[in-house]
C-alpha cells in the first residue's frame, strides 16, 4: 500500500445473487430441491481508486448505481467477490439510516455500544459522551430507546457517533440529506475541520453542489462501473451527461395524472438552439428556445401558455407565459407548436427541465400541464455555485492606505 493513501481498492467487484421464489407447483419444488434458482448479478465491477490521505473523495451515480454497496465494501460491512481493500488507520462509517443501532436500547447505550464496535474504551466513550449528545442535540432524548427516534434524529446520533470516534477514514452515506439545514450545516463545518486535521473521506451525496463543495476528486458510478474519476467538478459534469445520455429522467411522470379527456394538450416540449434545431446541451448565457407542441380538439381562444425552467432540486429558475408577454394566441383545433424565445440562460452548470401548462385564462385552472417535459444540461465556463452565472469584475480599494512620501 502505497504511504501516502489511506484508501485502495483494487480491482474490486460484488455479486449478488438474486433468488426468484417463483410459484412453482409441487412437483416443480421436489425437483428443485437444494437446487435454488437465482441469478447473478453484478453490482460492482472492477473498482479500481485510491484516497489520499487527508482527501475527501465523492462518489456519485444515479440510484442503484452501486454507491452503497461499494461504501459497504470499504467499510468492511460486505465482503468483495473479487479484488480487496486496503484501508490505513481507524475507520468509522455512517451507512444507512439506523444501521449500526440497537431500536431498544436507548441513545445513551447505543452510543456505548457503537464506540465498544469501534474499539474504543468505555473511559474514553464517557469523556466523549457529552460531546456527542450535544452535538446531536439529543440531551432530553438520550435515554429514550432509539425506536422512538425521528429519522433526523437517527442521523444526528449517528453522525455525532461517527466523528466524535476520531476517525482517520470517515465514510459517509447520503444520510445528511435527513437532517434539516441546521443540522447539515454544522455537519459541514464539521467536516471541513476534520479535512484540516488530516482525515480522509469517501462521501456520497446526490448533491452535485455539496459534491463540489466538500470534495477534491470524485468516482461516477454506472450500473457498477466507474466510469469518471477525476476533479469533482468533471465527476459532476460526466454524471450530467449520463443522465442526458440515458434520458432515464422519466418525462411521463411528469404528466398531470387525470385520464379525462383534455381539450388541448401539451405533447412535447423541447429546446432549442438559435438556429431552431432540437438540442440537450447548452452553454450558459446563450440563447434558445422552448417550443411547446399542442393538440387541441377545439378552437380555443383562451389559453395562456406557460413555460417554466427547474433545476435539479425543483426550484423554478425562470418561468414566462403568454399573457405576460401580452400575446393571446388564437388556437384552431388540431396540433402546433408555440415557441418562447429567450435572450440569455446565463445560469450555472447543471441538469435543468423544462415544464409547460396550458392554462385557461382568468382561471388557476390548467388545461393541461406537463412537467419535466424535456430534460437538457447547461454548460458553464467556472466552477459555480447558486443559480445564476454571469460574468464578475472584482477589484481592491486600500481605503485606510494615506502612506506618502
Ligand atoms: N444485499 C443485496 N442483495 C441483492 N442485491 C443488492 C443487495 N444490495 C444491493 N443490491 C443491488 O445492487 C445494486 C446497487 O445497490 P446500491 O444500494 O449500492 O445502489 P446506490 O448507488 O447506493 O443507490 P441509491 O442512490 O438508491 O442509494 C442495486 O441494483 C441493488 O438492488
Ligand atoms: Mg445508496
Amino acid at each position: 500500500m502505497d504511504k501516502n493513501h489511506s484508501i485502495e481498492v483494487h480491482d474490486l467487484s460484488k455479486r449478488f445473487k438474486l433468488y426468484h421464489e417463483k410459484a412453482t407447483s409441487l412437483k416443480e419444488k421436489v425437483v428443485n430441491f437444494r437446487r435454488s434458482v437465482f441469478e447473478e448479478f453484478w453490482a460492482l465491477k472492477n473498482i479500481d481508486f485510491y484516497v489520499e490521505q487527508g482527501e475527501t473523495v465523492g462518489i456519485v451515480g444515479r440510484n442503484g448505481s452501486g454507491k452503497s454497496t461499494l461504501l459497504k465494501c470499504v467499510a468492511g460491512i460486505l465482503r468483495p467477490t473479487s479484488g480487496e481493500v486496503l484501508l490505513r488507520g481507524q475507520i468509522s462509517s455512517l451507512l444507512e439510516l439506523g444501521a449500526g443501532f440497537q431500536p431498544e436500547l436507548s441513545g445513551r447505550d447505543n452510543i456505548y455500544l457503537n464506540a465498544s464496535l469501534l474499539g474504543i474504551p468505555v473511559k474514553e466513550v464517557a469523556k466523549r459522551f457529552d460531546d456527542i449528545v450535544a452535538f446531536a442535540e439529543l440531551e432530553h432524548f438520550i435515554d429514550n430507546q432509539v425506536k422512538f427516534y425521528s429519522s433526523g434524529m437517527y442521523v444526528r446520533l449517528g453522525f455525532a457517533v461517527a466523528i466524535n470516534v476520531q476517525p482517520d477514514i470517515l465514510i459517509v452515506d447520503e444520510v445528511l440529506a435527513v437532517g434539516d439545514e441546521t443540522f447539515q450545516a454544522k455537519c459541514l463545518d464539521k467536516i471541513r475541520e476534520m479535512q484540516r486535521n488530516g482525515t480522509s473521506i469517501l462521501f456520497v451525496t446526490h448533491s452535485p453542489d455539496l459534491t463540489k463543495k466538500v470534495c477534491s476528486r470524485a468516482v461516477v458510478l454506472q450500473e457498477g462501473d466507474m466510469v469518471f474519476i477525476g476533479e469533482a467538478k468533471d465527476a459532476i459534469d460526466s454524471y450530467h451527461d449520463i443522465i442526458i445520455e440515458q434520458k432515464l429522467l422519466d418525462a411521463e411522470l411528469g404528466r398531470s395524472s387525470s385520464n379525462e379527456e383534455k381539450i388541448i394538450s401539451v405533447e412535447s416540449v423541447s429546446l432549442k438552439s438559435v438556429n431552431g434545431q432540437t438540442i440537450d446541451k447548452i452553454d450558459s448565457g446563450d440563447s434558445a428556445g422552448i417550443t411547446v407542441q399542442y393538440k387541441s380538439e377545439a378552437d380555443l381562444d383562451d389559453c395562456v401558455f406557460i413555460v417554466e425552467i427547474q433545476n435539479d432540486s425543483g426550484t423554478i429558475v425562470f418561468s414566462s407565459n403568454t399573457d405576460s408577454l401580452e400575446y393571446y394566441p388564437v388556437i384552431e383545433k388540431g396540433t402546433g407548436n408555440i415557441s418562447f424565445t429567450i435572450d440569455a440562460l446565463p445560469l450555472t452548470g447543471g441538469i435543468y427541465m423544462a415544464n409547460a401548462a396550458i392554462r385557461k385564462r382568468g382561471t388557476s385552472n390548467d388545461y393541461d400541464r406537463f412537467d419535466r417535459a424535456c430534460t437538457f444540461k447547461i454548460t458553464a465556463p467556472e466552477n459555480n455555485l447558486g443559480i445564476i452565472a454571469t460574468p464578475v469584475q472584482v477589484k481592491l480599494e486600500s481605503l485606510n492606505n494615506t502612506i506618502s512620501i
